[in-house]
């Protein structure tokens, strides 16, 4: 039985020294195999190192959530401005035209809906339908202290296999239930769990206190998930300091799509991830983009 983590000596996460990346711009990614460089390399660019991921899979377990009720008019326009695009591959077939030249993250579990629980989650994709669509990563929910966590870290074990056989990019998603407790113990908890097991990113929640923790004890690149939907200065702020604390960039949905301008909000995010633009210049731009479209 391993033990508790008991130790009275400070633990130290080397905070102010980042993880060596030998010969590849990429946290943790030196010793994969060309093709999954390959698509890293589309996902996150290899002069910032990072990346903004537009997440769009909410209807995957939500239905149509409020700014997803039409794909085909409200996200396909914003798509040329992101870096990737995490969508279902239901609403890539149905929805996306096949000539964007973005790369797409997919999302590879399902089964619950919000009316059931959520952690109750299955493999919901072959790996050979994502080859088929040309995906430059797959995503999975993972529920660490959730009700079905076995489950959902061996459905994540399963498609790191899968990726690995074809050079396919893993990320899991450290999903958070109703009743747990989001701070920087939990996350370094369930992002070190994921990247052991072979994820090849990791995304979860911005903490505003020891998230720099997070990113340094985890191996692999981080991406901020936005969260529920925030004041424009909020959400800027809390991208900002996310990948001033070591994250690899964002996967963001709702504080893009649920804004009054989302291509000014994709925008302002853009120079917040890849040009460390300060919160207030970024609201500054997103006004001016927001007034220029009245
Ligand atoms: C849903 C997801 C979403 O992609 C994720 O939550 C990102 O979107 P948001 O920024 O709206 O939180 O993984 O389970």
């Amino acid at each position: 039985m391993p033990e508790a983590d008991v130790s009275k000596r400070d633990k130290n996460y080397y905070t102010d020294i980042p993880q060596p990346t030998a010969g590849y711009f990429l946290k943790g990614a030196s010793n994969l195999g060309w093709g999954m460089k390959h698509r890293l390399a589309q996902v996150f660019s290899p002069t910032s190192g990072r990346t903004v991921m537009l997440a769009v899979d909410h209807g995957y377990f939500q239905g149509p959530t409020t700014g997803l009720e039409r794909i085909d008019q409200t996200i396909v326009p914003l798509i040329p401005n992101c870096d990737a695009f995490f969508c279902t591959r239901g609403i890539l077939r149905s929805v996306v035209p096949a000539d964007i030249t973005k790369p797409v993250f997919l999302r590879a579990s399902g089964g619950p809906s919000i009316l059931k629980e959520l952690s109750d989650e299955e493999i919901a994709m072959d790996i050979e339908d994502a080859i088929r669509l040309n995906a430059a990563g797959i995503g999975i929910q993972v529920f660490i202290g959730g009700e079905h966590e076995t489950r959902s870290v061996h459905n994540m074990t399963k498609l790191v296999d899968m990726g690995m056989r074809y050079g396919i990019p893993v990320m899991a998603v450290t999903a958070v239930g109703k009743d747990m407790v989001r701070d920087a113990k939990y996350f370094r908890l369930a992002c070190r769990m994921c990247a052991e097991l072979g994820a090849n990113v990791l995304k979860t929640y911005f903490v505003s206190e020891e998230f720099e923790t997070v990113t340094s004890s985890c191996p692999v690149p981080i991406v901020m998930a936005g969260g529920k939907k925030l004041p424009e200065l909020e959400a800027l702020t809390m991208a900002y300091n996310a990948v001033q604390q070591g994250a690899a960039g964002v996967d963001m949905g709702r504080n893009i799509f649920q804004s009054d301008a989302p291509a000014a909000m994709m925008e302002a995010v853009n120079k917040v991830v890849h040009e460390n633009m300060k919160p207030k210049d970024a609201l500054d731009l997103f006004n001016t983009l927001k007034n220029a479209k009245k």
